[in-house]
């Protein structure tokens, strides 16, 4: 596991759009590039493009701006790209402004060039939401995703997997702890009308995906990093997954950090890391 410290939440949307704008340049004959070594293709999709996974949440939000940006100012093409959302509500319609669907489409990929149909995610709002997740967990396991994007939940969750999610999880039902109905409640109009079930990728489904990038940034996320990153792997805390991943990178603003015992040696580690190592 990297862990990266940055002295801010705006360092930290650099960064992370950094990681994803390497998986995602294409070169004019529609092929990946190779930043990270002529064995590193970083995961380039039949359609030309990398396939990737792709959070809600408040967290990601300043990455997308940035991308969005280098998108618009220094052409950064999404050009053949697949999206893989994580996690979306029972119960509302792709059309709900809170929907993921929505969301995803609002704050990213309506802004870039990545066609509509090929954003995917889990079909919340059908007469039979179990069927839904199996076909979901079926989509994704025949594409392999290059990059996920993580936040996690100040109970530790990744997606919407819960504490006690098996760590064998597949996509399937949830059902929302209130402490993540309170935290979610801010984009509704109260925390009554917040969705109490979910379908989320499981813990063993993000582990698939070639590199996990966990972004966390301010205080209130502190207890959770140092549980995710230094604490047992345990279904307590979803995010200590990340510790089974041969490539996950967890990166945080200064106060994310501020709980995490080896801190220096995470920043040492950084300013000493080999050029010839991709991040
Ligand atoms: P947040 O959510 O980025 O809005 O804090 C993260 C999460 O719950 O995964």
């Amino acid at each position: 596991m990297e862990i990266l410290i940055r002295p801010s939440a705006y360092a930290v949307a650099q960064q992370a759009a950094d990681i994803i704008a390497s998986y995602v340049r294409v070169d004019h004959n529609g092929s990946p590039q190779n930043p990270g070594g002529a064995d590193d293709d970083r995961g380039g999709d039949s359609n030309g493009g990398a396939v990737l996974g792709l959070a809600t949440g408040s967290t990601p939000l300043a990455t997308y701006q940035e991308l969005i940006r280098r998108h618009k100012q220094e052409d950064l093409s999404f050009r053949g790209c697949t999206v893989f959302m994580l996690d979306e509500y029972v119960g509302l319609a792709p059309d709900h402004e809170q929907s993921y669907a929505r969301t995803i489409r609002r704050e990213f990929t309506d802004h870039v060039d990545i066609d509509d149909a090929d954003v995917y995610s889990p079909a919340g709002n059908t007469a039979d939401p179990l069927q839904a997740a199996a076909d979901y967990e079926e989509l994704i396991t025949r594409k392999q995703v290059a990059i996920q994007l993580l936040g996690i939940g100040t109970n530790g969750h990744i997606g919407f997997n819960e504490p006690t999610s098996s760590l064998n999880s597949v996509t399937r039902l949830k059902t929302l702890q209130p402490q993540t109905i309170a935290d979610n409640a801010r984009f509704f109009d109260s925390a009554d009308e917040v969705p109490k079930h979910v379908l989320t990728q499981g813990l063993a489904t993000i582990q698939r995906a070639g590199h996990l990038l966990l972004v966390a940034t301010g205080a209130n996320k502190a207890a959770a990093i140092a549980a995710a990153v230094e604490g047992p792997l345990s279904s307590m805390c979803p995010a200590s997954t990340l510790q089974l991943h041969p490539h996950a990178t967890v990166l945080v603003d200064e106060q994310a950090a501020s709980l995490l015992t080896f801190r220096e040696y995470y920043q040492y580690a950084d300013q000493n890391k080999p050029s010839y190592q991709a991040y």
